[in-house]
């Protein structure tokens, strides 16, 4: 994988280890890294583009590939740990929140 000068969007880069990928890419030599967020708000490192993108909503899903289209790389970092194990009585519902795609091909 080439991260000199690539074009990277991190999806659920404002905090945690999505953070700790836009830090690393951008010292790496990325050339641009999009910091993608539910809220761009969040997003608070600088160097950075932030945009707004929740990985469940297909319409941001489409919305950010428009804006973000000069992309290289993806890491879809974004996502939700729920404690639990299989034999629970909710453990469909919650492999189905962890799980959930989106709907829209882009
Ligand atoms: N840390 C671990 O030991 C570990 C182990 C196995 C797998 N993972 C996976 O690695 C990834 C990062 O882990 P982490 O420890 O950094 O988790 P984290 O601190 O809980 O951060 C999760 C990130 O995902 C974002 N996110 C959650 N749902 C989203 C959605 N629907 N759309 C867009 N962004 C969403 C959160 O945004 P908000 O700020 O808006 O909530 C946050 O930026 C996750 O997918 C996690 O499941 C982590």
């Amino acid at each position: 994988m080439k991260i000199e000068n690539s074009v990277v969007l991190i999806t659920g880069a404002n905090r945690g280890i999505g953070l700790a990928f836009a830090r690393e890419l951008l010292a790496r030599g990325a050339r641009k890294v999009y910091a993608a967020a539910r809220n761009p708000a969040t997003v608070t490192l600088a160097g950075v583009q932030a945009l707004q993108l929740d990985v469940t909503n297909d319409w941001q899903v489409a919305a950010a590939a428009h804006q973000a289209a000069d992309v290289s790389l993806v890491i879809n970092n974004a996502g939700i740990a729920q404690p639990g194990g299989f034999l629970e009585q909710d453990s469909e519902a919650v492999a189905h929140r962890i799980l959930r795609p989106t709907s829209l091909a882009c």
